[in-house]
């Protein structure tokens, strides 16, 4: 089983990227499942319901969001009834939505997809290694479930690693979002979970993480709010990850996928 996840979608350069790219994908990666990160769509901060259908439309199977999960109020009553939308696990408990969806795919296949929020430099949640625990008491990977991918939103590097090794061999993936830079750490731990720390954002790299230069340059500086942000809007580079499962539902390959703007492309070979 072949599955894609796309890190944060970053304002229209981002959308409209993926929105273009994910069909070819699908077809040349020969996808069963394409996940996106989608906090970022609406100008940079959060998602709102007609961008989520565009995306869905494209052949997006599963949308996940994060710190700005909320940023666009028209996503609350959006995500109680969309249930291919999922939030961190961690927020408090009577949130609006889920933290994770089981999909039965076209291809015929069964998949878990679930997203944590890290707790080092981020708003203080509920532990997250806790919730995956508590989901993973409820679904186990193997016996009709054939994938389970955990996307861990988080600033600290530290936390995805050690979130990683804490679930090795009981997911298929754990990929980070939420610091719009790719890392390349794309690797198969020894249990078999496939893991890249982040997978980048979905935007355009001639900025300061999505934003155009000027003003985030000046609110680094002068240590004031200033200028409100908005989204660069240069050629985005798509950033995610390419994930092929074995037999077993644990991971057999994970590579990196770039696609045009600024950054050097990187393209499985499947
Ligand atoms: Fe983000
Ligand atoms: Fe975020």
């Amino acid at each position: 089983m072949n599955i894609l996840m796309l890190g944060d979608l970053l304002g229209r350069a981002g959308r409209d990227a993926a929105a273009a790219a994910i069909p070819g994908l699908r077809k040349t990666l020969k996808l069963d499942a394409v996940i996106v990160n989608a906090e970022n769509a609406s100008h940079g901060f959060g998602l709102a319901p007609e961008m989520a259908q565009v995306l869905f439309a494209a052949g997006a199977d599963v949308l996940t969001l994060g710190n700005h999960a909320w940023d666009r109020r028209e996503i609350i009553p959006y995500i109680a009834q969309e249930k291919r939308l999922i939030r961190p696990l961690n927020f408090p408990p009577g949130t609006p939505g889920a933290g994770s969806v089981l999909v039965n795919l076209p291809s015929g296949h069964k998949i878990l997809v679930a997203q944590v929020m890290g707790r080092l430099f981020m708003d203080a949640l509920d532990c997250p290694f806790q919730g995956m625990e508590a989901l993973l008491a409820r679904h186990r990977l193997g016996n009709g479930l054939d994938a389970v991918i955990v996307d861990i939103h988080g600033e600290a590097t530290s936390e995805k690693m050690a979130f990683a090794h804490a679930f090795d061999g009981r997911v298929t993936a754990v990929l980070g979002t939420h610091t719009h830079v790719p890392t390349a750490d794309h690797q198969v731990l020894p249990g078999g979970t496939g893991f890249a720390a982040d997978l980048g954002m979905c935007g355009d790299y001639d900025s300061v993480i999505g934003m155009a230069k000027e003003a985030a340059i000046a609110r680094i500086i002068r240590k004031m709010p200033g200028e409100r942000l908005a989204p660069a809007e240069g050629p985005a580079s798509l950033c995610g990850a390419f994930i092929q499962t074995g037999a077993d539902g644990r991971c057999a390959r994970i590579e990196p996928v770039r696609l045009g703007g600024r950054l050097a492309p990187a393209m499985p070979v499947v």
